[in-house]
């Protein structure tokens, strides 16, 4: 079986991501694997903060792992809030108030396009020992609701409808959501490059 740790605090990733792995691979979680850092996101474009989880991880434990930033992009807003998507209406990292933020901006608006972008990052040491860096993409577009629809998911998921459905990510369920979002098809493509590896 191929270990590997995922290098987020953030439990709904984690459950969605081990809803979608086959038996012959065994994620660890931060919290799994023991370790309790708040992990930083200083930079400027999901790639640059998906390497910096990914890297703070790998110094502590030295084994494989992946992390992932996602930003939530919207057409009317020019991209926001994108890479600040979790601290877009502050520090607090509070999802109702960042939707509220977003419903504000958007009101008067008739474009509501979005997309979801995940960047993931893997980390391994390769057969010769050397460190290998590589980034899988996946993107879910889709359009801002006028109001919050549904209570399942997290973060912008009320607010949230992939095109193809005619209801939230926050009214499906996580096997639902699955088939339409940014981190399943991220993480399917890291998958598919770890078989071909082992
Ligand atoms: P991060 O990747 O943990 O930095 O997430 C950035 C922000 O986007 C956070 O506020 C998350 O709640 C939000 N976010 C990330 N993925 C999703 C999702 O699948 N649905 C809804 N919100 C998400």
């Amino acid at each position: 079986m191929y270990h590997l740790i995922f290098a987020t605090n953030n439990q709904n990733k984690v459950a969605e991501i081990q809803s979608l792995v086959g038996s012959d691979f065994n994620i660890q979680s931060l919290k799994q694997a023991g370790i309790d850092i708040d992990i930083p996101e200083p930079h400027d474009t999901l790639q640059e903060n998906a390497f910096e989880k990914a890297i703070t991880i790998f110094k502590i434990t030295n084994q494989n792992c992946f992390s992932e930033d996602t930003g939530l992009e919207i057409e009317a807003l020019n991209g926001s809030p994108g890479v600040k998507s979790a601290r877009y209406a502050g520090e607090g990292r509070d999802f109702q108030a960042n939707i509220d933020k977003v419903l504000l901006n958007l009101s008067g608006k008739q474009d509501r396009t979005a997309q979801f972008r995940t960047v993931i990052c893997l980390l391994w040491n390769d057969a010769h020992d050397k460190l290998q860096t590589h980034y899988f993409v996946g993107i879910c577009k889709g359009k801002i609701a006028t109001e919050m629809q549904g209570e399942k998911g997290f973060g912008y998921d009320p607010i949230f409808i992939p095109d193809g459905a005619n209801k939230s990510f926050a009214q499906m369920s996580m096997e639902e959501k699955n088939t339409y979002s940014h981190r399943q098809k991220a993480v399917t493509q890291l998958f598919e490059f770890l078989r071909n590896l082992t």
